[in-house]
């Protein structure tokens, strides 16, 4: 674990850009989508569950996506069961289209109301996403980015765009890694591939509000979540290649604590 001291400086590191060090990130291969999401809920040194039991006032980021749907479904479980309270946790989301309406079917804030809030004892006003319908984007960008300065990150988890973009939030290709909370235009490759999450694809919006590389970097620990085939190039360019903007899910690698789940499928070209 970092002592507060070495995630000051690495905070600081971040934010003028001065990153050096490098590090492997932990690799974990499981048979089954189950069992990765299995992993990321229950391990005892990177599952969501074990965190918020040892610390229930834990700050979380956390993703969409459909790789994050097992991974609330059994936290949604474990709560019927009542062995864990999400009562004092908080949470930051990672992304949100801009705009949408946030009661849109397909906006980030219902995905997490569906999959999540709205099955557990967490508190609303501990619940974070950016505001899709703010007026002035930029605005709410400094909105956002000025709440979660205000908290130190226990964990933070992650899934990986697909095909090629190897995207973390929405920070695309040409992110760097001082960058903070702001709007962002899609690729078009993530555009493709979100499109088809909305049942017109005419609705989604061409750009989102997304945290920076800076901001996940905070974190203390950071899961990495990937499965299917649609994720294997991405993930051998961010664990093999070179740390770059092209690739800026690569920018993990200056992270000393970053474990990647993977199924056999995402770990194919390793
Ligand atoms: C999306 C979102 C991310 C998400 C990632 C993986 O485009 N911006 O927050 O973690 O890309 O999405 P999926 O799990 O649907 O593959």
């Amino acid at each position: 674990m970092l002592t507060r001291i070495e995630l000051l400086q690495l905070a600081d590191q971040v934010a003028r850009g001065e990153l050096g060090k490098t590090y492997e990130p932990k690799r974990v291969i499981l048979p089954t989508e189950e069992e990765v999401d299995r992993y990321s809920a229950f391990d005892c040194t990177d599952g969501i569950i074990p965190q918020i039991q040892n610390k229930q006032d834990s700050v979380l980021i956390l993703p969409t996506g459909r790789t994050s749907i097992g991974l609330y479904r059994l936290i949604r479980e474990e709560f019927q069961k009542k062995p864990v309270t999400l009562h004092g946790v908080t949470l930051f989301n990672l992304d949100e289209y801009w705009p949408i309406n946030p009661n849109h079917p397909s906006s980030y804030n219902m995905f997490m109301r569906n999959q999540l809030f709205d099955h557990v004892d967490i508190q609303p006003e501990r619940c974070h996403i950016p505001n899709s319908a703010a007026p002035n984007v930029d605005e709410e960008a400094k909105r956002y980015q000025t709440l979660i300065d205000g908290f130190n990150i226990d964990l933070a988890v992650l899934g990986i765009g697909p095909g090629n973009t190897c995207h973390i939030g929405f920070n695309e290709k040409r992110s760097t890694p001082s960058s903070r909370v702001r709007y962002v235009e899609l690729d078009s490759e993530t555009r493709a591939t979100n499109a088809t999450l909305f049942e017109d694809p005419s609705e989604m919006p061409t750009g989102a509000i997304t945290l920076g590389i800076a901001d996940i970097l905070r974190a203390r620990k950071i899961l990495l979540i990937a499965k299917g085939e649609n994720k294997a190039w991405g993930i051998n360019r961010t664990l093999k290649g070179p740390i770059g903007a092209d690739a800026p899910a690569s920018f993990l690698r200056f992270h000393p604590r970053v474990t990647f789940v993977m199924d056999p499928k995402a770990a194919a070209y390793l």
